[in-house]
């Protein structure tokens, strides 16, 4: 039995410091939604966005706030009394608002501001009073917490205590320290830190060594009581603790670590999807808890294992993370009632129109393959769903020569702007020569960063996805798309990816910069 003193709060930074990992940037509409899946899955702090990075972040979060029906709504904020007022203006807007501030403290961090350390305590003391002169509900971050000196790190989590900051949170910012550090870390702080029993420690880990989990499920060993995670462990670098990790971890080892969570497991694959699919970071297949063969088992013996005690391999049932246990759905002759309801059951909502294109790609797919698995589903619903964003270039048709002799060719039809353009360009592969048929058409100067390919299920008629990233003066754009012809997938992801980059030159953020240099900026 878990009591109340054992709950650990579950503060989720997706949209902030998973937002911020290069290309997983998501539209406005998108954040609303994801907030809205995190509130409603049980999540008890949402980091919504930092909202003076940009006016788009600053809507993103003052929306979010506006709407959340349970969590707290938390804006970032550097130590500026402009920030932190910017902040406020934006989380005010929600029932259970809360500001949080950080600073960075070890010497790496200290000389960028160029501060001595009398000086940055100094401004850790204004900024965390102005902040919780304007909110009651303040959290502060010692930035790079665990390069900290001991006798700095203890002085400045006194002062932010003393100014009022209710939740004092310490990064693991470059992922540097390891499990038995983690626990000590916090165990000493709140032994050794006058007021420290008084405010809620919080463990915030990055993956650089693949640490992460395991440094947070220590943190909560010596007395963290809020975890910071995100879906799917997205953000920059190697990504931040996943939430489904941690959930998970304590949810089975519940032996070992007693402690609760109020999160609904059920809805974790929903939301993992659903992250995935808006900032375009595909999951690896062997992801604990959400990866696609998490639960699979495919050897003969595991197999036989499982048909006569599922115990045998699966120390938690697919069904806890919401997963169904079928995977063959959906042949030929089903319908489109049949379609719009599987695709509700894995979380996709389509207007009358939009199921109707969707349907008609179905059936073609159903057509060609002799099963169709909810991965293809998902690929096609996915697919539909990036075409539907901004579609100002369209692959009409698209015809690829390949041989033995190089080189290929690609014979391309491309609608610009509403006008049939034809190319016929040769390259180094089908790929290669198709992407240079779309340069010739559409003349740009982004640069290719990734190109991924994946098989969506097994087969040689298995769909493919292709995910691209662009990049142009630094905006940077994914694009993906899931077909049976891996090379048709890779024009339009190719395609999406720059009606995407098309978007954002549109849009461009005056103040979009601010969100490259927020780190080495941060005093
Ligand atoms: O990793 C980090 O240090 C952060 C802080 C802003 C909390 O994300
Ligand atoms: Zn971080």
């Amino acid at each position: 039995m878990t009591t109340e003193k054992d709950r650990v709060l579950i503060f989720d930074t997706t949209l902030r410091d998973g937002e911020q990992s290069p290309g997983a940037t998501m539209s406005h509409n998108e954040k609303l939604e994801i907030a809205e899946l995190l509130d409603g899955m049980g999540v008890d702090i949402i980091e919504a966005g930092f909202p003076i990075a940009s006016e788009g972040d600053f809507q993103a979060v003052s929306e979010i706030a506006g709407r959340s029906e349970n969590a707290v709504i938390c804006g970032l904020a550097r130590a500026k009394i402009g920030d932190i007022d910017r902040c406020w203006e934006a989380v005010r807007h929600a029932e259970r608002p809360r500001i949080h501030t950080f600073i960075g403290t070890s010497p790496l961090h200290r000389a960028i501001p160029d501060l001595t350390r009398d000086e940055m305590a100094e401004r850790i003391h204004e900024t965390v009073t102005h902040a919780r002169n304007l909110c009651d509900n303040v959290q502060w971050s010692p930035m790079d917490a665990t390069r900290t000196e001991w006798d700095y790190l203890t002085r400045v989590v006194e002062i932010a205590i003393k100014a009022g900051a209710g939740t004092i949170n310490i990064p693991d910012t470059v992922g540097y320290t390891a499990p038995v550090e983690s626990a000590d870390l916090i165990r000493r702080l709140i032994a050794e830190v006058p007021g420290a029993s008084d405010v809620v420690f919080a463990t915030h880990c990055h993956n650089d060594l693949g640490m992460a989990t395991a440094n947070s499920l220590a943190a909560v060993e010596g007395g963290a009581r809020q975890i910071e995670c995100t879906i799917n462990g997205l953000g920059e670098r190697a990504g931040n603790t996943a939430l489904e990790e941690v959930v998970m971890a304590l949810k089975v080892r519940g032996d070992i670590m007693p402690y609760a969570t109020g999160i609904d497991t059920t809805k974790i694959t929903h939301i993992s999807r659903r992250v995935a699919t808006v900032s375009g970071f595909a999951v690896q297949p062997n992801k604990a808890i959400v990866g696609k063969n998490a639960f699979a088992h495919e050897s003969g013996i595991h197999q036989d294992g499982m048909l006569k005690n599922a115990e045998t391999f699966e120390i938690m049932r697919p069904e806890d993370v919401g997963l169904k246990g079928t995977d063959i759905v959906m042949g030929k002759h089903s319908g489109r009632a049949a379609l719009r309801s599987k695709l509700q059951e894995l979380g996709y909502e389509f207007a009358d129109n939009q199921l109707n294109d969707l349907f008609v790609r179905y059936k073609a797919l159903a057509d060609r393959k002799k099963e169709v698995f909810e991965d293809d589903l998902i690929a096609l619903a996915r697919d539909q769903e990036a075409g539907e964003i901004h579609d100002r270039l369209q692959i009409k048709s698209l015809r690829v020569v390949c041989g033995t002799e190089g080189p290929q060719t690609a014979d391309l039809v491309l609608s610009v702007d509403g006008r049939e353009l034809r190319a016929t360009a040769q390259g180094n592969g089908p790929v290669d020569a198709t992407f240079a048929a779309v340069s010739e058409l559409f003349p740009h100067g982004a640069k290719l960063q990734l190109y991924d390919v994946q098989a969506v299920t097994e087969g040689t008629d298995a769909q493919a996805t292709v995910h691209v990233r662009l990049e142009e003066d630094g905006r940077i754009a994914t694009g993906s798309a899931a077909e049976a012809d891996t090379v048709v997938a890779s024009a339009k992801a190719y395609v999406n990816a720059l009606n995407r980059l098309l978007l954002r030159r549109e849009k461009s953020d005056p103040d979009a910069d601010v969100k490259r240099v927020r780190y080495k900026d941060s005093a």
